[in-house]
Order: structure tokens, then C-alpha cells, then sequence
């Protein structure tokens, strides 16, 4: 059994590992930490988990938690994560961290859009943990800087067009949705109900911090630098992206060349349902689970192609895919403990 600690358990994410790990095959839970919550059963912190979850949670100790489990999950928010992570691996636990903070490989752009790096070294180390595109790399890992939830929706979107050069590089817009649990369970002016229930808006334009992650991603795969523009919204509902992302196609590109780059390039990905041309997702249909489900059109009038995707943010888009990355780095089927999982209004 793989022992396993959430350092940050007491967010939404921190839930959400809580959730996929209580059945998970081969795991155990050991150690779950809160600052807040130091000594309550993590029961009372989620009262969805009363009689199902004994654990109570422990004060912030990273020597002590990484002694304890041989993976740490780190679920906090970027900096603290920071902060954290080289104690963690020093105690000899291997680190998936949620947070931003090891997601970026070149230090600057890290700086530019986040904060000054106190561990750039651990960012040469670091695996971007998006298993579609770094399968190989993550199962060798002691550290994985776990994707975004935008990133993660529109990378997949685009990453096959990209990697097979049928779209102008420089066309690409990403217009994304995201539920409310997207910012995390502490209390906000913009997250509190009254402010999102019936209400939609942008937010971020042009300066959302996701958008250097999608470009580093996107950049890799093309082989060049690209640049795109992202604009994020926020929806009023709880979980769940949906990204709708154009791009201008190259001449002559037809419909079946578009589906067969799909279908190649996530041939062997459990955890991507190709929908195909014209069958559109939906948010609802991958609730709770780890599947991105992606489907497009082409609009010929105009000669762009239209791919839309939906992850549930929490899971494909964290914690789920963080499970996913654990498997790979023990050894495991990615999709142990994951497959299984749907959900259905
Ligand atoms: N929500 C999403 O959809 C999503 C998706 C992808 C990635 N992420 C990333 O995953 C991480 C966790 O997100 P979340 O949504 O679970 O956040 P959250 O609900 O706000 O939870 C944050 C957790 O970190 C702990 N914490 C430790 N040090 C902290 C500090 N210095 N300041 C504030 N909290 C601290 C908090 O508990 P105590 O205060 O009790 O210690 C809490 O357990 C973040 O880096 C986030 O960007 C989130």
C-alpha cells in the first residue's frame, strides 16, 4: 500500500483527494493537515465524510508528514506550496504539488506572473504533471508540478492541431467557464453567492496567470513560441470548465484530417473521450470524474475550427489527475482507483 499525506487537506481540493482516495486500491491515508482545523476530525471539516473518514487533522509539520507517507500531496495555495515542498522531499516523500509554484520550467516567466522563486532548482526537476503528454517523464518523477484547471482544459484542446501543424499558431483564443470552486473554499467579495448566483462575467482579461502555462505547454508541442489569448469567466455553478477554443486552420485542412489527429494523438489515453466532430460536451457528463471530454466543428464560412472541452476543475482539472500522476509514479495503471468514477444528472 502506497502511505499517503494531503498537506493543505482541509480545501477543496484537499476534499477532493480525500474523496478518490478513500477508494483507492492501493492506498492508505496517513496523515491529513489543516492549520485551522490542528486536532478535529477531518469529519467535521467535510461533514460529507462522517463515518467514513476517522482521520483527524494534524498541525503543519513537513519533516514530520513527509517521515510519514512515501507521497505527499501538497494542496495548498502557490507560495505556501513553495515553502513546503523541499522539507517534504528532503524527508525522503516523493511531491505532487496543486499549487503553480513547480509548474513552470523557466524561472523568469514564473516571476513575471507569480512571485520571485525561492527553489528554482527544483523547477529543472520538476515534471509537468499533464500524464497525456508526460507519461514517461512522471513515472520516473519525485516531484510533479500538477497542471491548472484552465491549462489542463485547453492544452488538451488544442495540444493534437498544434503538434500536427494544421492551425495558424498564431490564432489560437481560449475562452473558458469555470465554476465557483475554482477559487478555493475561503471566503471571498467575489466568490460569496450573492455576487455569482445568476450573474456571468470575464475576469483577468488578457492577464490570467494560466496563460503563461498553456503557452509554455503549447510552445513545447509546436516547437516554436506561441502566444494566445486566454480570457477565463465565471459561472455560477459549483464545478466544472468548459473551454471553447478557436483557431484559424491551415488551407486544405478537412474534417477527417482533424479527426484523425484526435483519434492519434489520444489513442492511448484513458482518461480523454474523443467525441468527435459536431458532438459537443458538457460540464455535467464529467462531474466528479477525470475524463476531459472534447468534441469540435469546423466552420468553413470562416475557415476556423471550434473545440470545446469539459473536466470537472476539482478532479481532471487537480485532484483526480494528481491521482493519475500518483499511479504513474508508483508504478501503477494510470487509471487505478480512477476509471470507474462517473457521474450522471
Ligand atoms: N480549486 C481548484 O479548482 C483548483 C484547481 C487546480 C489547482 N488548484 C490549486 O490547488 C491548490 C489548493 O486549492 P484549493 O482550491 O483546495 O484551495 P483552498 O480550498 O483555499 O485550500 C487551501 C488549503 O491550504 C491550506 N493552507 C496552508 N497554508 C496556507 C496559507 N499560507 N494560506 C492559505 N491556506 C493555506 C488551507 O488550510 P489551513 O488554512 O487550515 O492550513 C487549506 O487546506 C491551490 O494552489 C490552487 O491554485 C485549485
Amino acid at each position: 500500500m502506497i502511505k499517503v499525506a494531503i498537506h493543505g487537506a482541509s480545501g477543496y481540493t484537499g476534499f477532493e483527494l480525500i474523496r478518490l482516495l478513500l477508494k483507492h486500491p492501493e492506498v492508505e491515508l496517513v496523515t491529513l493537515t489543516s492549520r485551522k482545523f490542528a486536532g478535529i476530525p477531518i469529519s467535521e471539516v467535510f461533514p460529507a465524510l462522517r463515518g467514513v473518514c476517522s482521520l483527524v487533522c494534524e498541525d503543519f509539520s513537513e519533516n514530520e508528514v513527509g517521515k510519514k507517507a512515501d507521497l505527499v500531496f501538497a494542496a495548498l495555495p502557490h507560495q505556501a506550496s513553495m515553502n513546503a515542498v523541499p522539507s517534504l522531499l528532503d524527508s525522503g516523500a516523493k511531491v505532487i504539488d496543486l499549487s503553480a509554484d513547480f509548474r513552470f520550467r523557466d524561472e523568469k516567466t514564473y516571476s513575471e506572473w507569480y512571485q520571485h522563486h525561492s527553489t528554482p532548482e527544483l523547477l529543472n526537476e520538476a515534471v509537468y504533471g499533464l500524464p497525456e503528454i508526460y507519461r514517461d517523464k512522471i513515472k520516473k518523477a519525485r516531484l510533479v508540478g500538477n497542471p491548472g484547471c484552465y491549462p489542463t482544459s485547453v492544452i488538451l484542446a488544442m495540444a493534437p492541431l498544434v503538434k500536427a501543424g494544421i492551425v495558424e499558431l498564431e490564432s489560437i483564443i481560449a475562452d473558458s467557464k469555470s465554476g465557483v470552486s475554482g477559487a478555493g473554499r475561503g471566503l471571498s467579495l467575489t466568490t460569496h453567492f450573492c455576487e455569482v448566483n445568476e450573474g456571468f462575467k470575464a475576469y483577468k482579461v488578457a492577464e490570467h496567470r494560466h496563460t503563461p502555462e498553456m503557452e509554455q505547454e503549447l510552445s513545447a508541442l509546436a516547437g516554436k513560441p506561441i502566444k494566445i489569448s486566454f480570457t477565463p469567466h465565471l459561472v455560477p455553478m459549483t464545478r466544472g470548465i468548459l473551454s471553447t477554443v478557436y483557431a484559424n486552420l491551415n488551407p486544405g485542412v478537412s474534417v477527417d484530417t482533424v479527426t484523425d489527429v484526435f483519434k492519434e494523438f489520444y489513442e492511448d489515453a484513458p482518461f480523454v473521450r474523443v467525441l468527435g466532430d459536431g458532438v459537443l460536451p458538457n460540464t455535467l457528463y464529467v462531474r466528479g470524474t477525470n475524463f476531459c471530454d472534447i468534441g469540435w466543428k469546423i466552420d468553413n464560412r470562416v475557415n476556423r475550427i471550434v473545440v470545446v472541452s469539459a473536466i470537472d476543475n476539482l478532479t481532471r482539472g487537480a485532484s483526480g489527475q494528481a491521482v493519475c500522476n500518483m499511479n504513474l509514479m508508483f508504478g501503477l495503471d494510470e487509471t487505478t482507483g480512477l476509471l470507474r468514477t462517473v457521474w450522471q444528472p
